[in-house]
C-alpha cells in the first residue's frame, strides 16, 4: 500500500469511526468526539499492511482506532495531561468527567461492532484491551516510587502498548489467512520497540514535536529505560539528586542537568539500541512471509534519527 493509498485509507476509516459514534444518536457524544484527533493511526496502518485493503478490514481499523483513542481520553485523565497531539486534550476542555464518559462509549460501540466479526477475531481484539487496561494500572502503581526494575518495566510496556499494536497485525492475518502466531509475534516486538523510542522522545524531543509537554515522564512519575538506565550506572550523588526530581514538576535548569546526565551515561544510546533489539526481533518473526511494508516499518524504527 502506498502512502497515497493509505491517506485514503486514514479518511475511510475516520469517516467509519464518525459514522459508529453518530449511531449512538447523541449529539453531545458526536460533539465531544469531533474534539478529538486520530493521529497517525499506525495500528490500522499495520492491519492493512498484512490484509490488504477491504472494507471489512477497515471496519476493523475502525473498531481498533476507536479502543485506541478511548483508551488515550483515559490515559490523559489518569495522567492529568492537559495537550494531545499539539492540542488541548478532551479532559483538559470538557473535564475529566466527559473524557472519561466519551471514552466509554467509544469502547462499548468498538465491542458491539466487534461482535460481528469472526471468534477468533473477537477473542485477539478483547483479549488485548483486557491486557492494555491491566498494563496501564501497573503504569499507575509504578508510578508510586521510582521504579528500577527493567523487567518489569518492559512488560509493562508489552501491555499497556504492544498489546493493541499486536493484536492489529494478528487481526490483519486472520483476515487474510496467513499465520497469526508470525504476525502477533511480530507487532509485539514492533510495539515494545515503539514505545521504548516514545520514552526517549519524551527526554530528546521539543514540546513542539511532541504534541505535549517535554520530559513530562519524570514528573509523571514514569521512570522510563534511558532513567533505569541512569540510577543503574550514576554515582551515588547523581542518583540522590534524580530520586529528588522525581514525580515533581520539573524547571528548566533542573530539565537540562538531567539531559546532560543521560547524556553521559549513555542511557538513551543504549534505550534505543534495546529498541533495535526489538525491532530486529520483529524483523525476524516475518522474515520469510515476504512481506516488504511490514520490513519497512520494523526497519525505518531501527534507522530513525533522533
Ligand atoms: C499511553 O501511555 C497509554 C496507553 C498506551 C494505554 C492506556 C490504557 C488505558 C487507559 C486502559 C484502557 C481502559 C479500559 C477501560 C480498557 P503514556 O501515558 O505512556 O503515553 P502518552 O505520553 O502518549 O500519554
Ligand atoms: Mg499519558
Amino acid at each position: 500500500m502506498s502512502e497515497r493509498d493509505f491517506e485514503w485509507a486514514k479518511e475511510r476509516i475516520g469517516a467509519i469511526m464518525q459514522g459508529f459514534v453518530a449511531d449512538c444518536g447523541n449529539e453531545i457524544v458526536n460533539a465531544l468526539f469531533a474534539k478529538t484527533n486520530h493521529g497517525k493511526m499506525l495500528r490500522s496502518k499495520l492491519l492493512l499492511a498484512v490484509s490488504g485493503v477491504s472494507e471489512e478490514a477497515l471496519g476493523l481499523c475502525a473498531i481498533i482506532e476507536l479502543i485506541q483513542s478511548a483508551s488515550l481520553l483515559h490515559d490523559d485523565v489518569i495522567d492529568n495531561a492537559h495537550t494531545r497531539r499539539n492540542s488541548p486534550s478532551l479532559n483538559a476542555l470538557f473535564g475529566n468527567k466527559n473524557a472519561i464518559m466519551l471514552g466509554d462509549v467509544l469502547y462499548a460501540k468498538a465491542f458491539f461492532e466487534l461482535s460481528a466479526y469472526e471468534r477468533a477475531i473477537a477473542k485477539s481484539v478483547s483479549d488485548c484491551v483486557c491486557r492494555l487496561a491491566v498494563g496501564e494500572i501497573e503504569d499507575v502503581f509504578m508510578a508510586q516510587s521510582f521504579n528500577t526494575n527493567k523487567a518489569r518495566y518492559l512488560q509493562m510496556c508489552e501491555l499497556k502498548t504492544a498489546a493493541l499494536i499486536a493484536a492489529s497485525a494478528e487481526c490483519g492475518a486472520l483476515l487474510a489467512g496467513l499465520d497469526s502466531q508470525k504476525y502477533r509475534a511480530y507487532g509485539n516486538n514492533l510495539g515494545i520497540a515503539f514505545q521504548i523510542i516514545d520514552d526517549v522522545l519524551d527526554i530528546t524531543q521539543s514540546a513542539e514535536v511532541l504534541g505535549k509537554p517535554a520530559m513530562s515522564d519524570l514528573s509523571e512519575g514514569k521512570s522510563t529505560l534511558p532513567y533505569i538506565y541512569l540510577y543503574e550506572r550514576a554515582t551515588q550523588e547523581v542518583c540522590q539528586e534524580l530520586l529528588t526530581l522525581f514525580a515533581k514538576p520539573l524547571s528548566e535548569s533542573s530539565a537540562q542537568w538531567l539531559r546532560a546526565q543521560l547524556d553521559s551515561y549513555h542511557c538513551v544510546r543504549d534505550s534505543i539500541a534495546k529498541a533495535r533489539e526489538y525491532a530486529l526481533s520483529a524483523l525476524d518473526s516475518i522474515q520469510n512471509e515476504g512481506n516488504a511494508q511490514l520490513s519497512k516499518i520494523a526497519q525505518n524504527m531501527i534507522e530513525r534519527e533522533f
